[in-house]
């Protein structure tokens, strides 16, 4: 059965692909920075008999990224979902949309989102190529959003959130060219507006389908589709 190593699995989008794939029969490495403090994840860690284990990862700590990929040298990886990703201290359904207003930035708040959103997933990257490249499938997505699409920004604001995504689908089109040499194939996805905590109660898309669709994308992905930006039903998006 192939490997998926998914960032930020404790919660939100990232539980409902371990718990997807785990009912697939795929063996699943789930991380989150404290696996501990999530019941959910705990749940179905013991229901899998052996087929998800747990690691706790800070995606902003470069010196943990390299000890947890050199703990799972040998490990091949068929997909790698780099899905961790914050929107900040006020996130989007609390005050995120008036603090990421032009006048109001917060460059503390912002480089973190840099952290976490960009250089987190390129340091994964970067860590855990080999293993990606010794799989079967050779996949490697982010969970990027369609605030980084400069082709369909209408709205305005949101400068820190939508540029660190932005930088996160410059990052994956370089990769997408520069790693098809070894098979690799790479592409930033957007899950839609997705009822978690980032996306708030109202959102119109449930988590469920949310990843069920992006799971038919990575499933679909092949070297032609590499380096593109695909949301989560299929249809893909101007960057
Ligand atoms: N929901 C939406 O509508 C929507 C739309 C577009 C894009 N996205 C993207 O989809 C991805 C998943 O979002 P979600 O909706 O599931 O949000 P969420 O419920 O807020 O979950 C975010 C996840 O990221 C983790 N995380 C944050 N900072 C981290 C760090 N430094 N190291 C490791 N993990 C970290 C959180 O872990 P902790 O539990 O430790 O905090 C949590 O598991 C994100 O990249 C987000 O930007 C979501």
């Amino acid at each position: 059965m192939p490997t998926v190593l998914i960032t930020g699995a404790g919660r939100g989008l990232g539980l409902e692909f371990v718990r997807q794939y785990a009912a697939d029969g795929w063996s699943v490495i789930a991380t989150a920075r404290d696996p501990g403090r999530h019941e959910e994840l705990k749940t179905l860690e013991r229901a899998a008999a052996g087929r998800i284990r747990l690691h706790a990862l800070d995606v902003a700590d470069a010196t943990g990224i390299d000890g947890f990929a050199a703990s799972l040298a040998g490990t091949t990886i068929d997909v790698l979902i780099n899905n961790a990703g914050t929107m900040g201290r006020e996130g989007y359904a609390g005050r995120g949309m008036q603090a990421q207003r032009f006048g109001q930035s917060d460059y503390d708040d912002w480089a973190e989102m840099f952290r976490v959103n960009a250089l987190g997933p390129m340091k994964l990257c970067e860590a855990f190529a080999d293993h990606v490249a010794a799989s079967d499938q050779k996949k490697i997505v982010a969970l990027s959003s369609v605030m980084a699409s400069m082709g369909s920004n209408n709205l305005g604001g949101f400068y820190a959130y939508r540029s660190s995504k932005a930088a996160l689908n410059a990052i994956l089109k370089s990769m997408a060219l520069d790693l098809a040499r070894r098979g690799l194939i790479v592409a930033p996805l957007h899950p839609g507006w997705a009822a978690t905590e980032m996306g708030g109660a109202n959102a119109p898309l449930r988590p469920q389908h949310s990843v069920a669709g992006m799971r038919q994308v990575i499933a679909a992905l092949t070297r032609e589709r590499s380096g593109r930006f695909w949301q989560w039903d299929g249809r893909e998006l101007p960057w």
